[in-house]
């Protein structure tokens, strides 16, 4: 991009970026001298290494909308133009006893929904205006979204809404911004997940591990890359739905 005589690399927005999957993006982009912008709710101390490697790392809580829209000003009067944004913040909330219904919904949609509805919208303009292709949006769902979840019913839903998101931005913001979603199941443990869960959760695909972050970042780039594919959902779930 040309600001007068000064070439700008837009830097890439991602949610949610101080651990796993959030976390290996922002570094990989590092590493490739592409500029990022991370949003993070606790500071983990990969929060302090991404800020030495370059990043530009921001607290934000996306739990009300004023936290959202806040985030979205800090980010406009940083800078005037994005590459892209990598919605990944989540939250993957069950339906308990401790909590009520309500709350639970609430938590799901707010993050799932509103947080990549409002920042959408309001850093529209920073997308726009580079060209045929020249930006992107890209929402991490998860494979629940199109098979459902007994125990997490709101997650589910809500990763839903966003795959729905995910065709009406891409009409709106065609031809210049590509919209897609990446629907994962299992890519990662959690590192308290104990090996009776582990060994269930790898018996639900046909592949049978769990990949790593590194698949969720070659997808990626390859969106990053294409001129022609978007208003599409990308499965990374080892071909679970033939289980
Ligand atoms: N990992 C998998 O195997 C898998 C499978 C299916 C789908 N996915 C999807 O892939 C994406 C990345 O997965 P992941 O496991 O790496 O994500 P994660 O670690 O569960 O969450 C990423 C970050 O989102 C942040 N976040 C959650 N609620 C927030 C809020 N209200 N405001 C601000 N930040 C908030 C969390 O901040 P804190 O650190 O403060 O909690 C966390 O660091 C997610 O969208 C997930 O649903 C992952």
């Amino acid at each position: 991009m040309d600001k007068g005589n000064q070439v700008i690399n837009r830097p890439i927005l991602i949610t949610g970026a101080g651990q796993r999957i959030g976390l290996a993006l922002a570094q990989h982009f590092l590493a490739k001298s592409q500029p990022v912008i991370v949003s993070y709710r606790t500071r983990h101390p990969a929060v302090d290494k991404l800020e030495q490697a370059g990043a530009t790392c921001l607290y934000a809580d996306f739990s009300t909308n004023e936290g959202i829209l806040e985030f979205a000003e800090r980010v406009k009067s940083l800078t005037p133009a994005l590459r892209a944004i990598i919605h990944n913040a989540s939250e993957w909330k069950p339906e308990t006893r401790d909590t009520a219904l309500c709350d639970t919904l609430q938590a799901m949609m707010q993050i799932h929904v509103a947080t990549p509805y409002l920042l959408n919208h309001e850093l529209e303009s920073l997308l726009r205006g580079h060209g045929q292709a020249g930006s992107d949006i890209i929402h991490l769902t998860d494979y629940v979204a199109e098979r459902g979840s007994d125990k997490h019913i709101a997650y589910a839903a809500s990763k839903a809404a966003l795959e729905n998101m995910t065709l009406s931005f891409a009409l709106k913001l065609a031809p210049e911004v590509k919209v897609n979603a990446i629907a994962p199941a299992l890519i990662m443990f959690n590192t308290d997940d104990d090996a009776d869960y582990r060994q269930r959760s790898l018996n639900k695909s046909l592949m049978k591990i769990a990949p790593g972050e590194q698949e969720i970042v070659r997808l990626v780039e390859y969106l990053l890359a294409s001129r022609y594919v978007t208003g599409r959902s990308h499965a990374v779930d080892g071909g679970r739905h033939l289980r």
